[in-house]
């Protein structure tokens, strides 16, 4: 029943596709345009696209005053379920879980500003990727860090738990970090600035959107113009997912070519 209700929104994604193709021809090759079978997909629950995040990550995902969820990857994920017909569901969690979640089976979708890396790649599969990541370093206005070269001289850095802020800057010095005994992982981007501002640490090193949101809401903080690395952010996958996956791609070039994708992000991040 499931497979069949499934393969039925496919079949009305490709006639929607095909129907709108004034601007853009149906290519034969898009991905949901492949056979039916292939792109029969199942979800966690029927009806259902549940994504697992960490609504700790402005702007990209966190929580509402009334209880609910915010953010672009909220409501891109939410515009992608409706054009998959199914009805999106925001499970939150901490960054590691939500990772682990996906490849689980116990949601289908991880959408968490995820920046794509070989070793992750290695057990999750990932979208196209949506946009792009900087790694930023966070100081106190009047730090002796004021390079990214000058992070090899602070004591302790700040990053939140599993991402890869955190994994670059533990890594060995040979590699180009600083070495775990220089690191502390904190279970939030929030907690790790909170840190920084009581002067337990000397430097955040985070993704330059909620860094941006953090400084702002504290006082005496800048972000260093240096960059410390530039990534792609994705939406995992389970393993082999594909049916899934490509339908997702395929809601995502259309969320992008009729400007929704656009007016979402131009909601949250406002151009300098
Ligand atoms: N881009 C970084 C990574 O993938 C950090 C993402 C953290 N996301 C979050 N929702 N807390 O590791």
């Amino acid at each position: 029943m499931k497979k069949y209700f499934a393969l039925l929104l496919t079949l009305a994604m490709v006639l929607s596709l095909a129907a709108c193709g004034g601007d853009k021809p149906a290519s034969p090759d898009t991905p949901a345009d492949v056979d039916g079978a292939a792109t029969v997909f199942a979800t966690v629950e029927e009806g259902k696209l549940h994504m697992s995040t960490n609504a700790e990550f402005p702007p990209y995902e966190m929580t509402t005053d009334a209880g609910g969820f915010e953010g672009i990857d909220v409501e891109v994920a939410d515009a992608i379920a409706k054009k998959l017909g199914l009805e999106l569901v925001v499970d939150d969690m901490g960054f590691d879980a939500a990772l682990t979640a996906v490849q689980t089976g116990q949601s289908d979708i991880a959408m968490a500003g995820i920046t794509v890396t070989d070793e992750r790649k290695e057990v999750m599969d990932f979208s196209d990727s949506y946009a792009t990541g900087i790694q930023v370093v966070i100081v106190k206005e009047d730090s002796p860090i004021q390079t990214v070269d000058d992070l090899a001289n602070a004591e302790m850095i700040g990053c939140q738990k599993a991402t890869t802020g955190y994994i670059y800057c533990s890594d060995s010095p040979e590699n180009g970090g600083y070495g775990e005994d220089h690191v502390t992982a904190y279970d939030t981007g929030a907690l790790a600035v909170m840190a920084l501002v009581n002067g337990q640490i000397d430097a955040v090193v985070i993704d330059n959107e909620p860094a941006k949101s953090f400084v702002a809401a504290n006082e005496g903080l800048k972000i260093l113009d240096t960059e410390f690395a530039v990534e792609d952010y994705a939406i995992g996958f389970a393993k082999g997912n594909t049916a899934l996956l490509e339908a997702v791609n395929a809601a995502m070039a259309e969320l992008k070519a009729d400007g929704t994708f656009q007016n979402i992000v131009d909601k949250y991040i406002t151009a300098e």
